[in-house]
């Protein structure tokens, strides 16, 4: 039988940009696991090239969930560039308090998953960030991971597609702090 942990069975340790060596390759092996049905993609194959860009940030924040050693799950981000916010071409007027949070990545692997872990560690990463908005991307294919963030408090403002080869995404913004 599973065993019957919980989000809160796990314990939940910050990352920074001078830590992307030791965590580089859990982030891979995270993603790789939380993706297994869609490996076959070039995209995200291509996700060592983000973990890379994100982690290369200054002020990259990185929080990852442990059970023992086994890293299960992590989310990460960076402050967004101002005025080359995800948002900022979706939104007018924009808002006055607009320093955002990128939210880039989020990931579980499907023997954690419905546990409530990814809602944990996204509140872990969000919570005390100095930042007034949160801004993500889900493919909009996912429709339940996208109602999975509005039930965190993010709202659709629009769709990109950031890269030719990417899918298209459902952009979505939160204030700062989230709802509880
Ligand atoms: C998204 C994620 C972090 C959420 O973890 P969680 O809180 O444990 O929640 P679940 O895994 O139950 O996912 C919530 C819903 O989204 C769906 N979902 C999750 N990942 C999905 C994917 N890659 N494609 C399509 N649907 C997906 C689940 O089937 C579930 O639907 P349900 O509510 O109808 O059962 C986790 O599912 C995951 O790592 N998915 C793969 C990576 C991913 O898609 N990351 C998000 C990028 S924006």
């Amino acid at each position: 039988m599973e065993p019957s942990l919980s989000a809160a069975d796990l314990v939940v340790r910050r990352f920074a940009h001078k830590d992307l060596p030791q965590i580089r390759q859990a982030l891979i092996d995270v993603h790789a696991d939380a993706h297994a049905d869609s490996m076959d993609d070039e995209f995200n194959q291509r996700f060592p090239w983000f973990v890379d860009h994100w982690g290369g940030h200054p002020e990259f924040a990185c929080v990852i969930a442990f059970d023992g050693e086994e890293p299960v799950a992590f989310a990460y981000g960076a402050p967004a560039n101002p005025n080359r916010e995800w948002w900022r071409e979706h939104i007018e007027p924009a808002p006055e308090k607009d320093r955002t949070f990128s939210f880039s990545e989020l990931a579980v692997r499907t023997k954690w998953r419905k546990r409530g872990v990814a809602h944990a560690l996204s509140r872990a990463l969000l919570e005390d960030r100095p930042e007034d908005l949160a801004v993500l991307l889900v493919d909009v294919t996912h429709p339940r991971v996208q109602a999975l963030y509005e039930s965190w408090g993010f709202r659709k403002v629009g769709e990109r597609r950031p890269f030719p080869d990417s899918p298209v995404y459902a952009v979505m913004l939160a204030e700062l702090p989230l709802p509880r």
